[in-house]
């Protein structure tokens, strides 16, 4: 169902990809859900005012699966001629992505009162739902 040119409602499953462009999927969804738990433990330890200790693995593990997030990203826009300046819905999801990282950098700001911090771990959780909406509804 077209909505206009450049948004329409998706229709395509993962089984519609195949070969690099199907495994660039799979490794995109895995580091989406990875990424969203590591947020909420490290998030909800910060919000609870028990920040995790900054050991090697809190650092770069992070670090890590957010950068295979961005590169399984940018493989599968390459791949599918996806430019933000042409394509609506992957606009849309950039700036959502942009404003998604510094709200949750927000939370991890040690010095930043409890209070401001739940406001910007609620709102980063909004804001990555609304990356996958983005994503998942609008796309195609
Ligand atoms: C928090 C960050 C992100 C989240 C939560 C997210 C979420 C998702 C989800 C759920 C899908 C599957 C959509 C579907 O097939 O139904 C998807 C696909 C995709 N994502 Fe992401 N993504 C993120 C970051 C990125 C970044 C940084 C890029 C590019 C630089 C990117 C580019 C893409 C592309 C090109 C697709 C494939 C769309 C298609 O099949 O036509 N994503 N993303």
């Amino acid at each position: 169902m077209t909505l206009n040119n450049n948004i329409r409602v998706s229709h395509k499953r993962m089984t519609d990809y195949h070969g690099g462009m199907r495994l660039l999927l799979y490794v995109h969804l895995s580091c989406v859900l990875t990424s969203l738990l590591l947020f909420l433990w490290r998030g909800g330890m910060a919000c609870a005012g028990q920040p995790l200790k900054k050991t090697w693995q809190r650092r770069y593990v992070p670090d890590l699966v957010d950068s295979l997030l961005f590169v399984s990203g940018a493989g599968m826009a390459w791949q599918l001629h996806l430019s933000p300046l042409t394509t609506q819905w992957f606009a849309i999801k950039l700036l959502l992505l942009m404003a998604y990282i510094g709200v949750a950098a927000l939370v991890m700001w040690e010095t930043l009162a409890l209070p401001y911090k739940r406001i910007a771990f609620a709102t980063a959780l909004l804001l990555f739902f609304c990356i996958v909406t983005a994503a998942s509804h609008i796309s195609r």
